[in-house]
């Protein structure tokens, strides 16, 4: 039996000092790709669409000199053609390290108990970490150190969120959060986040009334008010979230020339408007771009190679 690999299956598996250094090699890959990856082999595993997290693995990989492996949902058939232990030990008898896209939290931590290669979190229903660390990384280009700066965050407390506001505070960043009532963050993520502030010197508010969190923040995130596999709720959402829209008017609360973020796909007319997603300050891009050189930092970091990458 060897030692269990280290996994990236929430954002709160990283120490504050850990995202720091992720977002760095980030940095460093982006600035000089490098074949750090040679002869690696990644798995994609997917249980739910997705073109950025896909793709953006994919690129990585290949970018850095390895290589990856697509299983789409109808070929994986977790839990219904097979059970997750024997997908677990199989794939790790192929591949270096394994991306996994599920349903809920347990799913993908039990398969991380069973693999014998590191396994990292590429969205769960409670979970998102990769896109938060893109995120930090994209508010590090735009601001430089992002400790002290304020980001608020209007709509669901869902993973985007709960990743989003543990890693922002983590940083030192000033964490607001709006949602309806109901729709709010986990307890558990509300506390950790608290917690990660408290550390920090950041701070972190849970609050209904969006024109609050957003008042003054430097930059302003939404995300889809329906998840994947909420798809029934679509009607009873959209009426909980009224008011909660990214607009024009909410962007006038915010601090002179905000960030708005998003980490795609938009229902434009739902959380966000056209204007907001295409105004001058938008860094949904970006934080799309960065999708890859976050996840190539943490690909690299959990093969144990960020000695090896230079520049
Ligand atoms: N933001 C994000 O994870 O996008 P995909 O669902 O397209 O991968
Ligand atoms: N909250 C969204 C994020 C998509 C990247 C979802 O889970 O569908």
């Amino acid at each position: 039996m060897t030692d269990s690999p280290r996994h990236l299956l929430a954002s709160s598996d990283l120490r504050p000092h850990e995202i720091t250094d992720l977002i760095v090699l980030a940095r460093r890959l982006k600035a000089s790709p490098q074949p750090v990856l040679k002869g690696k082999e990644l798995a994609l595993l997917f249980e739910k669409p997705s073109l950025r997290t896909r793709m953006s693995f994919d690129v990585g990989m290949r970018r850095l000199g390895g290589d990856a492996v697509y299983m789409a949902p109808q070929e994986v058939g977790i839990g219904e053609r097979e059970a997750i232990k024997d997908v677990a030990r199989a794939v790790a008898r192929y591949v270096d390290i394994v991306a996994f896209r599920t349903f809920g939290q347990a799913n993908i931590e039990e398969y991380a108990k069973f693999s014998s290669v590191p396994v990292i979190n590429a969205l769960t229903e409670e979970e998102h970490p990769c896109q938060a660390l893109a995120d930090m990384q994209t508010l590090t280009e735009h601001m430089g150190d992002v400790a002290g700066h304020s980001i608020a965050f209007i709509g669901d407390g869902n993973n985007v969120a709960a990743s989003l506001v543990v890693t922002a505070a983590s940083l030192g960043m000033h964490v607001r959060i709006a949602s309806p009532p109901g729709y709010g963050l986990p307890e558990h993520v509300v506390a950790e986040a608290s917690g990660r502030a408290d550390a920090s010197g950041g701070s972190f508010t849970a609050l209904t009334a969006p024109d609050e969190a957003v008042r003054d923040a430097e930059a302003v995130y939404t995300d889809v008010w329906t998840s994947m596999g909420q798809e029934r709720e679509t009607e009873r959402r959209r009426l909980a979230f009224e008011g909660y829209q990214l607009d024009r008017t909410m962007l006038n609360y915010a601090a002179p020339g905000a960030f708005v973020m998003h980490d795609l796909p938009a229902h434009r007319g739902e959380e966000i408007t056209e204007d907001a997603i295409e105004s001058p300050n938008s860094v949904i891009f970006d934080q799309a771009e960065n999708r890859l050189w976050a996840q190539a930092a943490v690909v690299v970091t959990l093969l144990g190679l960020a000695d090896s990458v230079t520049g």
